[in-house]
């Protein structure tokens, strides 16, 4: 019984922050990128019974040449964007913050790239510091 008084605990709070989980909605995996574009970025959150309150969030992309990519927490890459998810919109149980950001001007070649999210959120009464990665492959295409 002992064992069980001490997991039940630990559950309630993995199934909390899976409920208070983000993801990069937009793009679609293995989109192209090129040098010096903009790029539409959707960070989507399910609308959860528990509140969190929204720290920090930072994006940024991975150049991965040579592969593959680094370990997105100890490597963020090129910071595209710092500052807080803030709402733009709602449906369906679902909201965004949309965000659009500029690739890098670098003398990249064709290679496999990586979009990484970090978002820093406080969950629960505690509360519960959480920070959270999310990737999506990319791939860079230079003409
Ligand atoms: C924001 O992103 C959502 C998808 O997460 C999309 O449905 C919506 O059209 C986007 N809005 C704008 C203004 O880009």
């Amino acid at each position: 019984m002992k064992f069980a008084s001490a997991v039940l605990p630990l559950l309630a709070f993995v199934s909390s922050v899976a409920a208070q989980a983000s993801h990069i909605g937009v793009p679609p995996p293995g989109t192209q990128i090129s040098p010096g574009q903009s790029l539409d970025v959707s960070i989507v959150k399910y609308n959860g019974l528990q509140g969190s309150t929204e720290v920090g969030l930072v994006l940024s992309l991975q150049y991965c040449n040579p592969a593959p990519c680094p370990d997105p927490v100890n490597q963020l890459g090129f910071i595209l964007y710092t500052g807080k998810w803030t709402q733009d919109g709602f449906k369906n149980g679902q909201m965004w913050d949309n965000i659009t950001v500029t690739i890098p001007d670098f003398d990249f070649t064709t290679a496999p790239a990586r979009l990484v999210e970090t978002r820093f959120h406080l969950i629960g009464a505690g509360p519960a510091a959480n920070l959270e990665t999310n990737t999506l492959d990319l791939q860079m295409v230079v003409n």
